[in-house]
């Protein structure tokens, strides 16, 4: 069976056999997006999780007839301190996996400036530039292992908006094996979780193992700020992928 759908409150959640459908239903959902309004505003994650799905993006596009020349793609977050042509900052990351293999337009692709002299600066004017883009399109998110959203740490109120913050101690551990014999940052900018509700479409992607206990903790749990995710329990615009790696037992 290629996929059963639950419900976490107000969100779909679709249950995969397999990690390769769970990618090419997750990239329908963007090639769609671009099919219908080419000037699409994006906002996207980085991670494991969606280096295969940025890989099969960048394979498939062409072939369904789909451009990123004008979309406009946000970023989910940015560590601070990094310069951007670091090998582990996140402008980095979405060169490598996709923007130097779709034909997005660089001047289009905005990501938060993790070395901006002034920080809170830097959030009100990356969450204005969203704004003045009209609000996001569609946004996809991963999900850490202590169920944050971005760089959205338990405990971060539903409201907030793109913030500084500091990363806990498991994001940190997670993020260090990207650093080896470096120094793991240890903030970053993030939009904040009641800007990341505000996109008209989201998709949450949680694959493998790693993320069975997190997400089994989520659909038990309801909505709570202890686990940043659950927030999309209350949100009807929202998709929740899983593959069975990461499917709790029961389901
Ligand atoms: P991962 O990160 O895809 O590398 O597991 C997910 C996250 O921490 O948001």
């Amino acid at each position: 069976m290629k996929r059963r759908t639950i419900r976490f409150g107000k969100a779909e959640v679709a249950l995969y056999d397999s990690t390769e459908e769970l990618m090419a239903d997750a990239a329908e959902e963007l090639f769609r997006t671009l099919i219908e309004k080419p000037k699409a505003v994006l906002a996207l994650p980085t991670g494991a999780t969606f280096e295969p799905f940025y890989a099969y993006v960048a394979s498939n596009y062409k072939e369904r007839g789909v451009s990123f020349k004008d979309a406009v793609a946000f970023n989910i977050d940015e560590y601070v301190g990094l310069p951007a042509g670091d090998p582990e900052s996140y402008h980095t990351y979405m060169r490598k996996n996709l923007y130097d293999k779709v034909d997005m337009r660089m001047e289009n692709a905005l990501l938060p400036d993790g070395n901006a002299r002034d920080l809170d600066e830097e959030t009100r004017r990356y969450e204005n530039a969203i704004m003045s883009q009209g609000g996001i399109d569609l946004e996809y998110l991963g999900i850490g292992v202590n169920g944050h959203i971005g760089f959205n740490e338990p405990g971060t109120p539903f409201s907030s908006r793109t913030h500084v913050v500091e990363l806990a101690a498991s994001t940190q551990k997670a993020n260090s094996m990207y650093f080896l014999g470096r120094h793991t940052p240890k903030r970053a900018i993030t939009l904040g979780i009641g800007t990341l509700m505000e996109a008209r479409r989201v998709i949450l992607m949680a694959t493998g193992e790693r993320k069975r206990d997190i997400i089994g903790r989520m659909l038990k749990s309801g909505k709570t700020e202890r686990i940043p995710a659950s927030a999309l329990a209350d949100n009807g615009n929202a998709k929740i992928l899983i593959d069975s790696g990461a499917t709790p037992p029961g389901l």
